[in-house]
């Protein structure tokens, strides 16, 4: 296909050619990093700047590492140095570094909708610039959910991942949904491939409204069968099941994604204890007992070790995705920045 998407703001619109296409990129690029020499010319001439307004290790340090092995230049900001301590605003740094002549902004930001914003602008402005989302807020975080795309397709057919390779796979997310853009911009892509989506935590981290997320016309919400179960969304196209316990959610699963329990955004008391989360929804290898024999478990990181998965599961690599994600992210990385630039023009 040709791409023609010159921003990466959210999964919601992502259409399965789009998915493949960005899985295929991302396969050749995993091979010119198995190479010795790991770069391509690719985008050369052309300047990559990372504007993370949040704290990141791995999403910043991928994005970096990716616009480099396609020798682009790449700017790097931060906030606690920059301008914006004199008062500057988002959008007047982000037009100054038009005016340097960027090509593409990666953006972070805590508050949602900023990388949409800025997109906006570079639009009225008329400019080429394309802008990706490295995480805004709760909303969304797409490179991540397709470097998780990646990572479990690659692992069911190494060659040639692609999206239905997932149709009728069993996932389950389980843990601070509430608070996770990762889990947002993942329920998009993995019921977009046909597989069953099942998400699992405490009530106050799983609200009833997930279940309109992906069924906007999902009302069979007002007699749950029992308070630990919701009713299902089988009638609908995008299989998305809410769970407040862990075993529905586990029973079966080909996949387990945990998620990070987000304190720096709980502004209430949403749990009791973190020694009480692991006891009802904390991952383990018993736990792991319920679901299919050759389960993989994934985590976007940073990792709680001991609270949403136990320390010795998550080094455990017959078991862990955790370093395989990583590694697919720069390769993920390579091919969105890589396709956004052939989408700019
Ligand atoms: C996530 C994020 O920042 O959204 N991490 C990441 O990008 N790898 C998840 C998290 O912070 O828990």
């Amino acid at each position: 296909m040709t791409w023609t998407r010159r921003h990466i703001l959210s999964l919601a619109d992502f259409t399965p050619d789009e998915y493949d296409t960005v899985l295929q990129t991302a396969a050749s690029f995993r091979e010119v990093l198995s190479r010795r020499t790991k770069r391509v010319p690719t985008l050369q001439g052309q300047v990559v700047a990372n504007l993370f307004f949040e704290s990141s290790t791995r999403t910043r340090s991928s994005f970096e590492l990716a616009a480099k092995r396609l020798s682009a230049d790449t700017l790097n900001f931060a906030p606690g140095t920059s301008s914006l301590t004199k008062g500057e605003t988002i959008l007047d740094t982000a037009k100054t570094y038009l005016a340097m002549g960027t090509d593409m902004m990666v953006i972070r930001h805590r508050e949602a909708g900023v990388p949409a914003a800025i997109a906006a602008e570079m639009d009225r402005l008329k400019s080429h610039v394309g802008i990706l989302n490295a995480g805004d807020g709760q909303h969304e975080h797409p490179s991540q959910a397709l470097l998780d795309l990646f990572t479990i397709c690659t692992l069911l057919d190494p060659e040639h991942p692609r999206l239905s390779l997932l149709a009728g796979k069993k996932i389950a997310i389980v843990g601070d949904i509430l608070h996770s853009r990762v889990a947002r911009s993942n329920i998009w892509s993995l019921t977009a491939s046909g597989a069953e989506v099942h998400l699992a935590g405490p009530p106050t981290l799983v609200p009833k409204l997930f279940a309109h997320y992906v069924n906007p016309h999902y009302d069979a919400l007002t007699s749950p069968q029992s308070s630990a179960e919701l009713p299902p969304a089988t009638l609908l196209p995008r299989k998305l099941f809410l769970h407040w316990q862990l075993e529905p959610a586990l029973q079966d699963a080909d996949f387990v994604m945990t998620l990070r329990l987000q304190r720096e955004r709980m502004t209430q008391h949403l749990l009791p204890s973190l020694r009480e989360y692991h006891q009802q929804f904390g991952i383990t290898s018993d736990r792991l007992k319920l679901c299919k024999p050759d389960v993989k478990v994934l985590h976007p990181g940073p990792v709680n070790r001991g609270v949403e998965i136990s320390s010795d599961l998550m080094d455990d690599p017959k078991i862990s995705l955790i370093a395989q994600q990583v590694t697919s992210g720069v390769a993920v990385r390579m091919a969105l920045l890589y396709l956004m630039g052939s989408g700019r023009g």
